[in-house]
């Protein structure tokens, strides 16, 4: 229902609950669409508190009966919540309250899959299980029972007592209502066992549907490798007897925290050579190790409320990339990880949804778990620790897990940690919570020959936002080094620490006028403008010893080739194209590295940098320089390429590790530019003999590209009908490979298929995200793929307006483009707002997006 006045709910606001709960106890007995919910919940006064206002939240619920002390009570209700006087001292609140769980499409709350119960409770789910403070900072022990004909009847905690359609759990931690889960039904298990540092046995469990038994396997081994991390890495230890992870189909993110029940998107966890690619396997240990990773940051110490919500998703993003990092190569993480945040978190900075990391107000919680407050949120970490250093980061975090153990915590108190640990005042730093928009750092260059001295002048700049009218100053920690001509290093990585608007840094005694590497490792999420010339930008891409400042030399080097061919209509750059093929050849670089090198910048990342230029973007022009480029490309390095695949295509037994999936992405990026030159042989082959999904979805994508997919794509949907997972790729595939005047169209006939399932937002997902991700094709001067995914938004909103509301951000770029696309988005906009009913959370999101 549509609200008639949307609340929104501020950070200054925030007041503690008058009420402690001492234990919750609830029992299930499960219906499909009359489950009943009894709780017993122990409440008293929080003396520290002043109001004494007793309110629980319930949505969406049938209230059966309440009583006080034993005493039935008949509550005030309202579509939010619920009120009644209470007595001064202890009481006893109990309640039954009846839910529709097959009725529950927004997957929120209870909620059933593919015939299987299961919750999902983040950020206010629970509310829609019974009435409760649905609020992080009440936190409580909790006894869960569950009735129902289910082989499998899991919850939170260790089980205390399993019989025949009947369970009992008991968590001993208290945790806020947000990290309760409860599953049911009829599940097979992957089992293992892990010993803790101190000697505890605990019970590992991987829950998937009969038939899914073999893609267990590696999430299981993740599973394990996160466990010995956090103890080897942080010295954290598990908790509890027993470890459950469930896989559900039908989920709106990727996975959930629950603790000691994480519940899983089953694209984020099931895995098996077959049917997953290693981009699969690698997000999969990473997402696997994030959720566990939550147990301390997250679980053992929580937020205190949503604004804080970075408190965890910040700190674990990092925790998760520092993992990572170290299962795999460092480098590559960081490279892939920068072109992540520049591709979603920046655009999301640059536009109208821009938000600091910890936001001051909301209207819908939900459409806050966004790339600001994860990926930024990680970035700002990163940043901590770089100013601080390693020993003080480590020190800082010990004091961050003692001091506050079990309690709902802020980002103040974080900050605490490490300005008790160093000394550090970090009232400047903090501005990195509080404002939003990506900084602008400029730097220019001084030679003094006579004395030696190279000096660079820093000056950074935010540009103003509706969410930061007033941007200061930001702590910046930039990580230079110098290199001379011959590309010897002269000056190794030192930090520069800027605080000001305006500083400048001085290196002595310098034989020679060097080269700067500036910002290595990408030492801060900023936009960095150095006027370097080309031949250094050459010399960085030739000889950095920083890897990430090696690659982001090409990278520019590249954009800027590509924005003379969008331009001026030049032909790609001949001496970039050198450089490049010599770092193509160079067999001291690791496989991953290079493929990365292989890589352009994205037609969105092209936009913005036209944009930010006072140009303004046209998609189709933005496709034809790409693909002009890719064929200077192919014919530049014909040869090259071959040779590439032929020694490094992998025939070992598949494994999933860094060695060969470095390999295979080296040899598809490969496969994919010779298709180009050498016709669909190669591609062909390498698809009529794939024994894994990498090399049979590569060589699906370069056939499609090339117009001779379809034989393929007939058989690829004839092997893998049955599996979901597989079939998502299938749909997507085949919207992103597309030209771009036929993108909407296909996606369109796909949305016809007897297998689009829409209501699975995975599904909705591979078709529609394919489309809002396919730039020339989404933006299209036809208008035809705007107007198709507001009829799909308009369908999906009350349906699941979580999923529809995070999609909306397809259009968050609208204002950069031209008058025509301008008017066709809005009226797509418009469309969708004009929907009877729609949903808090896309209201939120479009009329921010509208502005
Ligand atoms: N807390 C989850 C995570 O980051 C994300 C999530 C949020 C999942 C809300 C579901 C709902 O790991
Ligand atoms: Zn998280």
């Amino acid at each position: 229902m549509r609200d008639a006045t949307p609340q929104t709910i501020y950070l200054s606001d925030y007041q503690p609950f008058g009420f402690l709960v001492d234990e919750v106890a609830l029992t299930f007995d499960l219906d499909p669409h009359k489950t009943r919910v009894r709780s017993r919940i122990a409440f008293r006064r929080n003396l520290a508190v002043e109001s004494a206002e007793f309110f629980l939240h319930g949505e969406q619920l049938t209230l059966i009966s309440a009583q006080i002390d034993g005493k039935p009570i008949t509550p005030e209700v309202t579509d939010r919540g619920l009120t009644c006087d209470v007595p001064d001292g202890p009481f006893i609140w109990e309640a039954e309250v009846e839910i529709d769980p097959k009725g529950n499409t927004a997957l929120e709350g209870l909620y059933m899959s593919g015939g299987m119960y299961c919750t999902q409770c983040e950020a206010e789910g629970f509310r829609k299980i019974t009435y409760y403070p649905d609020r992080p900072d009440v936190m409580s022990v909790f006894t869960v029972t569950i009735n129902g004909p289910h082989p499998v009847l899991l919850s939170n905690g260790n089980p205390v007592a399993q019989g025949q359609n009947h369970a009992e759990w008991h968590d001993p931690w208290p945790k806020p209502a947000y990290l309760f889960a409860l599953v049911a039904g009829d599940l097979v298990a992957h089992s293992d066992r892990f010993s803790t540092m101190s000697g505890r046995e605990v019970d590992l469990n991987l829950y998937v549907r009969p038939g899914d038994e073999g893609k267990c396997a590696f999430g299981m081994e993740a599973l394990k490798a996160s466990m010995k991390w956090d103890e080897d890495v942080y010295g954290r230890e598990y908790d509890l007897d027993i470890f459950n992870i469930v896989a559900v189909d039908d989920f709106n993110m990727g996975a959930m925290e629950n603790k000691g029940l994480n519940i899983f998107n089953s694209a984020a966890v099931l895995a098996s050579p077959e049917t997953s690619t290693d981009d699969n396997f690698e997000r999969i240990e990473a997402i696997i190790a994030h959720e566990y990773f939550h147990n301390w940051t997250g679980n053992r110490i929580t937020c205190r409320d949503w604004f804080q919500l970075c408190l965890k998703e910040g700190l674990t993003v990092y925790r998760d990339s520092q993992f990572t990092s170290d299962m795999r190569s460092p480098a590559v993480k960081r490279i892939s990880d920068v072109i992540d945040l520049r591709g979603r978190q920046f655009a999301e900075d640059q536009g109208p949804l821009a938000h600091p990391v910890r936001p001051e107000s909301f209207q819908e919680i939900n459409n806050f778990y966004t790339a600001t407050i994860y990926e930024k949120g990680a970035e700002v970490i990163g940043m901590l620790k770089t100013l601080v250093g390693d020993d003080a980061y480590a020190k800082a975090l010990d004091l961050y897990f003692e001091r506050h153990d079990g309690d709902a915590a802020t980002i103040e108190d974080w900050l605490k940690v490490f300005e008790d640990t160093t000394g550090r005042d970090l009232t400047q730093f903090k501005r990195w919570y509080s404002q939003a928009g990506t900084p602008r750092l400029a730097v220019t260059e001084a030679w003094d020959a006579g004395k030696g001295a190279f000096t660079l002048t820093l000056t950074q700049h935010t540009p103003p936002s509706t969410a930061t009218p007033k941007p200061e100053p930001l702590v910046l920690p930039i990580t230079v080094g110098l290199i001379g001509e011959d590309g010897a290093e002269v000056v190794p990585s030192r930090v520069l620490e800027m605080t000001e608007a305006k500083q400048s840094f001085t290196f002595d005694g310098l034989d020679a006028r060097p080269v700067a590497s500036v910002l290595r490792g990408f030492s801060a999420p900023v936009v960095l403008a150095h006027d370097l010339s080309k031949q250094e930008r050459l010399l960085l891409l030739a000889h950095d010893s920083d890897p990430f400042n090696r690659w982001e030399a090409g990278r520019t080097l590249a954009r800027q080739s590509l924005l003379a061919t969008i331009t001026e209509g030049s032909a790609p750059d001949a001496e970039w194209l050198g450089a490049l093929q010599a770092v193509l050849s160079d067999e001291a670089l690791e496989p991953a590295y290079r493929a990365l090198m292989l890589g352009l910048p994205s037609h969105a990342d092209l936009a913005n940098t036209l944009y930010d230029t006072g140009n303004t973007p046209d998609p189709a022009a933005i496709h034809d320089a790409v693909e002009a480029t890719r064929d200077a490309m192919a014919q530049a390095f014909a040869s090259t390429l071959s040779g590439l695949y032929d020694r490094h295509v992998v025939n070992a037994p598949y494994q999933p590790n860094a060695e060969q999936s470095g390999k295979r992405a080296l040899t598809n990026a490969a496969l994919a530019l010779l298709t180009r030159v050498q016709g669909p042989e190669r591609a062909q082959a390498q698809y009529d003999q794939a024994d894994n999904m990498t090399q049979q979805l590569s060589a699906l994508a370069a056939l499609l590209r090339a117009g001779h997919g379809d034989k393929a794509l007939a058989e690829f949907e004839a092997q893998w009908r049955d599996d979901r997972l597989v079939m998502d790729k299938w749909f997507g595939l085949q919207v992103s490979q597309a030209a771009p005047e036929q993108a909407a169209e296909v996606a369109q006939k796909l949305t016809q298929h007897t297998n689009f399932n829409w209501k699975n937002p995975n599904r909705f997902r591979a078709v529609f995200g394919s489309l809002a991700t396919h730039h020339a094709g989404f933006h299209h001067e036809s208008g035809k793929g705007y107007a198709l995914l507001a009829d799909w938004l308009i369908k999906l909103d009350p349906v699941n307006p979580q999923t529809t509301a995070r999609m909306c951000s397809a259009f968050q770029t609208w204002r950069r483009y031209d008058a025509a696309r301008q008017e066709m988005i809005q009226t797509q906009l418009d469309r969708i707002l004009a929907s009877p009913t729609l949903s808090r959370d896309t209201s939120e999101m479009l009329s921010r997006i509208r502005g």
